[in-house]
């Protein structure tokens, strides 16, 4: 385990089949008492860890998550004193550099984000064109961050790692263009135009909303919660996704190639397309008159795959850090836009009627981030399938961050062990009629 600040403590001693072996312990800046099993190979041993729940696969010092208390810290900051102090852009620059960025360094990253050199290729325009109305928005996402790999043009005289902070501020420069595309998309309509000259979040939201049969613009308000959304959802240590962006990383492959492997972790619904799944969740409860009882029972079921949507964290064993905020922002922006929406109410019912059930109580399931924020994009005018696209938004500061710690740091291609149980050695049988 490589060793900086973090505390050396007394070794672990793991006996087996008579031999004892020494393990080192240490204390790291915050969480758990971590063991090195590196070294377990050596002796013929290894360790089972479905889901790699107990592994820690990396050394990161950007995010950590505080699942006890249902804290969240990018670099050390409670991400809750973030959210409404600062653009996404300046915790974009905080989570990349490791320091929050003063007046001018802010202004200058804004300024290459901003570049019009980094319009996007008419390649990728002209591939947004021929894309199904049916197609997911993640897929285009996907899709169109590969496509990167063909026409971006990151400096070949750079180091490694100034090609990759290049390509991440590429990356920041793209997404909310590539999104804005996906939505015209799913509209059926031309795509409109970025307008660099705006503000971040602003431009992102002319983009979606000035299409033909829009009938608003989101306002200032509107904005802004918008840019505390992509600034709760900017990085979460090692989620899935970002664990597959590191993974692929550690083959060597390119920046792009990793994002887009990203994205489609991400797509799924017990990741972040679980925005998209409560949405559905709350709408089918709506249709159907049942009771929410019948919803809670059903989630309990264990004869049934169907669980609480927006419900349950890996780390979290309470509310999530961030579905707080995003409460508060749900009930004030709601209000405000679309008043007649009862699938907040029925999201809140839903939530009082979980938190007080033995089967939730005794798990620790909470409401995560994915609860309310639907609720909150289906306010701005957001169609669902367009909600883990708004994920991807938030989430890509992260990746750049995580990519740029791999490719600063000695790496190692991930790789996993598995406890293997098929057949042991065999002959294959002599063919029918074979001599
Ligand atoms: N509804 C019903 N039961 C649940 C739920 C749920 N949402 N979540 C967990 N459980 C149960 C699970 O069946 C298991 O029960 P038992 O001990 O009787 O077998 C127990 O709680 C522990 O769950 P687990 O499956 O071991 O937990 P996990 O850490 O592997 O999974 C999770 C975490 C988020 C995938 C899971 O809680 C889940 O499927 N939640 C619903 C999907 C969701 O909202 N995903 C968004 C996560 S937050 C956004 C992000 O990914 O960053």
């Amino acid at each position: 385990m490589p060793s900086s600040a973090e505390e050396a403590l007394g070794p672990a001693n793991l006996t087996v089949g008579g031999e004892t072996i020494e393990l080192p312990v240490q204390q790291p800046t915050l969480g758990r008492k971590t063991i090195d099993v590196s070294s377990l190979g050596q002796h013929g041993l290894a360790v089972f860890d479905p889901g790699y729940a107990d592994t820690a696969a990396y050394t990161s010092a950007i995010t950590f998550v505080d699942g006890e208390a249902g804290r969240l810290y990018f670099r050390g900051y409670p991400v809750e004193q973030l959210a409404t102090s600062h653009s996404f852009l300046e915790v974009a620059y905080l989570l990349i550099y490791g320091e929050l960025p003063g007046a001018e360094a802010a202004d200058n990253f804004v300024a290459k984000v901003r570049d019009p050199k980094l319009a996007i290729h008419v390649g990728i325009e002209r591939m947004f064109d021929t894309f199904p109305q049916s197609m997911h928005p993640m897929a285009m996402m996907s899709i169109a961050t590969e496509a990167l790999t063909a026409y971006a043009d990151e400096d070949a005289g750079l180091d490694a790692r100034a090609r990759v902070e290049q390509a991440g501020i590429r990356l920041l420069s793209s997404m909310p263009v590539f999104a804005g595309y996906a939505h015209a998309v799913l509209r059926g309509v031309a795509h409109g135009k970025s307008n660099r000259s705006l503000d971040y979040v602003e431009d992102f939201l002319q983009l979606c909303f000035s299409l033909p049969g829009s009938d608003h613009l989101p306002d200032n308000a509107t904005a802004r919660a918008l840019n505390t959304l992509l600034i709760l959802h900017a990085d979460h240590e090692l989620n899935c996704s970002t664990a597959t962006l590191r993974m692929v990383a550690s083959s060597g492959a390119s920046f792009y190639a990793g994002v887009s492997a990203a994205i489609n972790a991400l797509w799924g619904p017990l990741h972040g397309g679980a925005n998209q799944e409560v949405i559905r969740m709350l709408q089918e409860i709506k249709d159907s008159g049942k009771p929410l009882s019948a919803i809670i029972d059903k989630a309990k079921d264990k004869n049934d795959p169907f669980r609480l949507m927006g419900f349950g964290h890996r780390v979290y064993k309470t509310t999530d850090a961030r579905a707080r905020v995003i409460r508060q922002i749900a009930l004030d922006l709601v209000e405000k836009l679309a008043p007649e929406d009862p699938l907040l109410e029925i999201a809140m019912k839903l939530e009082e009627v979980a938190l007080a059930d033995d089967y939730f109580i005794s798990r620790r399931l909470y409401p995560n981030v994915d609860f309310y924020s639907g609720i909150i994009y289906r306010a701005i005018g957001f169609p669902d399938a367009m909600f883990t696209p708004l994920f991807v938004l938030g989430r890509s500061a992260g990746w750049v961050a995580h990519w740029l710690e791999m490719a600063s740091g000695p790496g190692r291609i991930g790789r996993p062990t598995q406890f293997y149980n098929g057949s042991a050695e065999r002959n294959v049988p002599a063919r029918p009629g074979a001599s």
